[in-house]
């Protein structure tokens, strides 16, 4: 059934607003086929974009919870871990049952501290028959006290989880705030926290929520997302609470990396992202389209296997990867002061895309337009060259120094001469043209060439694929002496 044909919820009533059927319209495979209503109910849809209080639709009990699915079998288990999940105040609490059940399916137990503000979007009941344990909801509650008082709640888990983790809980949980249950357990807490941020994209995107987000990243929280999509205000971007079937995944992958032997203990890797920002003048400067996805996701995948890692970044709007030491610049030449100043290292990966030139003389203060006298002439100079720089860098040289090579045409033939131009032992060639979609995408296709001349084919994957195996091969490099 097509939500877009659809102006009244055929199985609530509930009316579905014009601003929710543009969205279907737009984004087909995210609204458009609601095979039953039990899977995704559309009144529920037509509440989260209307901004309704789900529970008082008629048929709220659903929940978004879709039927048990034998027929896909978890990929990691979570048998024998024990989530505590704080669910706040946002729509997409709507989905913690599901979440639940997601978690619970792959082994888990899972007890559920609810916020006043998530009891909006989900009942207490249904959280309890979901995950077959009490609900806590009241610092102050005797009962729940003596039961169990908070630190011992706290501290009942493997790991905490709060999804969905709102603006105003990340904020209290930036600054240590403790005035409901939720943040009480949180700030006594002596186990590892995730968070799965749902906002609505500018509340996302705000100084304030970056900063907070950023401070929460460095003190070891982990973030989960947010995912880019239509929003429940009508709004479009990043603030989607990532979908419990994929936060179960992860939360399976996180746990077995917890566990997983740790080759690169001892290795210090310093790694290169994002753009750089060449300034014209104090307000105005040259940049290119890199996100950083892929050098962030290298700097996640090469601490997750142990390494000690520096990640020297230029502008860009991700979170700080958990257990990194982030260095932000912005120019090229910051970014090699930077990485010189890092050094020695065991591992260079250069994967940021460097602007080759920038404005030889940049004005001190604002250019301004003069009547009648033209646009002003740039001249362009060229940058330091990071990567051959500190593949010359002597005794300082780090043992295994990584390129990257963004081509559009004759990918591999180029890759392999930048390889020798530049002093690199291996070197990851991708197509950046633009049909690929790889400049500010999550997905990558690129061919290693080691120092061999050997050469890999690692087509279409996401970038944290590409990162986990890349830090697999240079792990591999320094365990095994693979070349
Ligand atoms: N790089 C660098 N410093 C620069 C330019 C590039 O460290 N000033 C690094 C990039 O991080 C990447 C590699 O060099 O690892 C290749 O970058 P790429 O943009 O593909 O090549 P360029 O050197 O810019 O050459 P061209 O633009 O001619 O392809």
């Amino acid at each position: 059934m097509l939500l877009d044909n659809l102006s009244r919820c055929p199985a609530s009533g509930a009316s579905i607003p014009p601003r929710m059927r543009m969205a279907a319209r737009l984004h087909p495979s995210r609204f458009g086929n609601i095979p039953d209503f039990t899977a995704r109910p559309p009144c529920i849809l037509a509440a989260e974009c209307a901004d309704l209080p789900v529970n008082n639709l008629p048929h709220h009990r659903a929940e978004g919870i879709s039927p048990l699915s034998t027929a896909q079998s978890p990929v990691q288990s979570l048998a024998g871990r024990r989530v505590l999940l704080i669910v706040a105040g946002g729509i997409a609490a709507f989905k913690t049952p599901d979440l639940v059940r997601r978690l619970r399916e792959r082994g888990a137990s899972v007890r559920v501290v609810l916020t006043d503000g998530g009891a909006q979007f989900v009942t207490p009941l249904t959280l309890q028959a979901v995950s077959e344990d009490t609900v806590y909801r009241d610092l102050w509650s005797l009962t729940d006290e003596s039961a169990m008082g908070h630190i011992q709640l706290s501290r009942s888990a493997d790991v905490v989880l709060v999804a969905p983790a709102t603006a105003n809980i990340l904020a209290r949980m930036a600054h240590g705030l403790a005035d409901d249950l939720a943040t009480t357990v949180l700030l006594a807490t002596d186990k590892p926290v995730l968070v799965a941020p749902a906002m609505n994209v500018r509340m996302y995107e705000h100084p304030a929520t970056q900063a907070n987000l950023a401070l929460l990243a460095a003190r070891g929280v982990g973030i989960i997302g947010p995912d880019d999509g239509a929003m429940a205000c009508g709004e479009y971007g990043p603030g989607r609470m990532v979908e419990p079937l994929s936060i179960a995944e992860y939360l399976a992958g996180w746990f077995a990396a917890q566990a997983a032997p740790k080759p690169l203990a001892g290795r210090h890797a310093l790694v290169t992202s994002g753009p750089t920002h060449e300034p014209i003048d104090p307000v105005r400067y040259i940049a290119n389209r890199s996100s950083g996805k892929q050098g962030h996701a290298i700097a996640a995948a090469l601490a997750a296997l142990g390494a000690r890692v520096t990640l020297v970044s230029g502008p860009v709007r991700l979170p700080d990867p958990p257990g990194v030491n982030v260095v932000a610049v912005e120019t090229a030449a910051q970014m090699l002061a930077a990485c010189r100043a890092a050094l020695p290292a065991d591992i260079f990966v250069a994967a940021a895309a460097v602007a080759d030139w920038r404005v030889d003389g940049a004005a001190g203060q604002k250019l301004k337009k003069r009547e009648g006298g033209g646009p002003p002439a740039l001249t362009l100079t060229e940058n330091p060259d990071i990567l051959a720089n500190l593949s010359a860098a002597g005794p300082d040289r780090p043992e295994l120094v990584v390129g990257f090579a963004a081509e559009t045409n004759d990918v591999v033939a180029y890759a392999r001469a930048k390889r020798l131009r530049k002093g690199c032992d291996w070197i990851v060639a991708n197509d950046v043209s633009p049909a690929t979609g790889t400049f500010g995408g999550d997905r990558n296709s690129v061919h290693v060439i080691r120092a061999d001349g050997t050469e890999e084919a690692w087509e279409n994957l996401a970038k944290t694929e590409v990162a986990s195996r890349l830090a697999t091969a240079i792990s591999d490099h320094f365990v095994n002496g693979k070349k």
